[in-house]
């Protein structure tokens, strides 16, 4: 077996093989961050139990189930989020989209607990249906939620939530759903890059219904250029 490099190296000449601890932690998570993408951005606004409103983007974030609907996001170590949902066990997930970028990245410094990211941002909140944290007017989706639980594990605080309201802007939607293209949702790659919603494919499910009796692929749904 080739010798597992200390750091990344220039150039592969072999398939890479490295496990957690062979790299610096730096260079493991530039590596799977790029590796897993695109990851949307989970825009979290929360709320102290004094009411200091707090607003940040979470990349590891996704919609996690459909029955009941959960989503969850992910805190490398305990931030101002994370301290906000053990006051308050609600938040929600503003989708990010191009026209925020500038204003949603804004909002990942490391502003002390008191200060409130909206007003850094100029950002406008606003009351929320069923949870105490406001939503960002400005974004075009909200999933507000109630928190479900926390998973860690050492430094990693996984949160489950349960989403019990959401709200879409007018201006996504087209024929009955949310047009991907009109929603234009950010989609982080690693690091400072970013990327938006290339060419649209369609690829129909296949059903064992209509497989069956088939040789290999021949059945195989194919790509339909949109
Ligand atoms: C696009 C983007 C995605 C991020 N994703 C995460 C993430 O998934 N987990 C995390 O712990 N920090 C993430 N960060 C960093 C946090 O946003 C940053 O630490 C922020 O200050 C946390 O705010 P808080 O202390 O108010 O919760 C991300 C930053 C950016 C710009």
């Amino acid at each position: 077996m080739t010798a597992i490099p200390s750091t990344p190296p220039k150039q592969l000449e072999h398939a890479l093989e490295v496990s957690p601890g062979d790299w610096p932690e730096r260079e493991l998570y530039l590596m799977l961050t790029a590796l897993v993408v695109p990851r949307p951005i989970g825009w979290i606004s929360t709320v102290s139990a004094s009411g200091v409103r707090n607003l940040a983007p979470y990349s590891y974030f996704n919609l996690m189930g459909g029955d009941p609907f959960l989503v969850a996001f992910a805190s490398t170590g305990v931030k101002d989020s994370l301290r906000n949902i053990r006051e308050v066990p609600q938040f929600v997930c503003n989708i990010v989209t191009g026209h925020v970028l500038e204003k949603m990245n804004f909002t990942s410094a490391d502003y002390p607990h008191d200060q409130d990211e909206f007003e850094w941002a100029g950002l406008a909140p606003v009351a929320s249906v069923k949870v105490r944290p406001p939503r960002v007017r400005e974004a075009k989706a909200h999933l507000e939620c109630e928190l479900v639980q926390v998973v860690s594990e050492r430094n990693s605080h996984v949160v489950i939530g349960r989403v019990v309201h959401v709200h879409v802007d007018p201006s996504v939607w087209r024929d009955g759903r949310v047009d991907p293209k009109l929603l234009d949702p950010v989609c982080r790659l690693s690091g400072s890059l970013y990327a938006n919603l290339g060419e649209i494919m369609s690829v129909q499910r296949p059903a064992w219904k209509d497989v069956q009796g088939s040789v290999g692929q021949e059945k195989m749904p194919r790509i339909v250029k949109r």
